[in-house]
């Protein structure tokens, strides 16, 4: 069942292509790892379904990623990881990285004691994120904001429109108007999005995205479980269980260089 390719790679999914944003900081600091990447896109958005449903695409993507044989396994979608990571968990024994919102580090950085989440509806609905605005959020007042359309302004690329700005700043303006001077980027798709919203946001206010830190964590669990590949360089493989065509322009768009994309039909 293991596919040649795959083995000892490192698996990385999302929903769509907005775990490319997690995957460019592992590729930078994993430059010989094999990486596959999985983008869900024919079943985004996630944060617009049901747990039973997201938990049921995390279970099979994450399956689908086993049986081919990596060696880890990153959850690139804080969708995916507030309602399933811990589903996924018990359903491997492969090493399993997984994103959430950065809830902690922005506490840490805010001045004006309000920082601002920006992140799916069900990511902000999340027994998951209100335990860590129980455990992060006593000395400060932590807003929480679903941006429903943004994933799909990323998924088609759409990154620069007028529709894209007016749509950004619809859910940006609040935060700000509340004394946000710290704002989480709690779901893998925004960072595409992160020059809009800082122009919006204002040049002082800090934008915290963790997946440097996500890439961090998933380098200490291969050491620690001795796990790492040496050189050469190890290559990037891309599916979508989405349009092969649409995903491979926006895929090509937001990775900055010419890739191709595989279907994955079999999930
Ligand atoms: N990129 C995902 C996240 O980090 C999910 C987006 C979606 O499909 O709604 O939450």
């Amino acid at each position: 069942m293991h596919k040649p390719d795959f083995v000892n790679a490192i698996g990385v999914f999302d929903s769509g292509v907005g775990g490319l944003s997690v995957l460019r900081a592992i590729r930078a600091a994993l430059p010989f790892e094999k990486l596959i990447y999985v983008a869900d896109s024919g079943h985004a958005p996630y944060g617009d379904q049901t747990e039973v449903y997201i938990t049921e695409r995390t279970l099979t993507v994450g399956q689908w990623l086993v049986e081919s044989g990596v060696k880890a396994i990153t959850i690139a979608c804080n969708t995916a990881t507030v309602v399933a990571a811990r589903s996924l968990r018990e359903h491997t024994a492969l090493p399993v990285v997984a994103i959430e919102p950065a809830i902690k580090p922005a506490v840490a950085v805010t001045r004006s004691g309000v920082v601002g989440v920006l992140a799916t509806r069900q990511t902000v609905q999340s027994e998951s994120v209100a335990r860590l605005c129980a455990l992060h959020g006593t000395q400060v007042r932590i807003v929480l904001q679903a941006c429903p359309g943004w994933v799909e302004l990323v998924e088609q690329a759409d990154l620069h429109s007028a529709q894209t700005e007016a749509l950004v700043r619809q859910y940006v303006q609040p935060l700000i108007d509340q004394g946000a001077d710290t704002l989480v980027l709690g779901c893998t798709h925004y960072p595409f999005l992160r020059d809009i919203i800082q122009r919006i946001a204002g040049e002082g206010v800090a934008l915290i995205d963790p997946a440097e830190a996500v890439a961090r964590e998933l380098v200490r669990r291969l050491d620690a479980n001795t796990l790492a590949s040496g050189s050469p360089l190890g290559p990037t493989s891309f599916f979508t269980t989405g349009d092969v065509v649409q995903v491979q322009r926006t895929i090509a768009q937001l990775w900055g260089e010419g890739v191709s994309v595989e279907a994955l039909t079999s999930v």
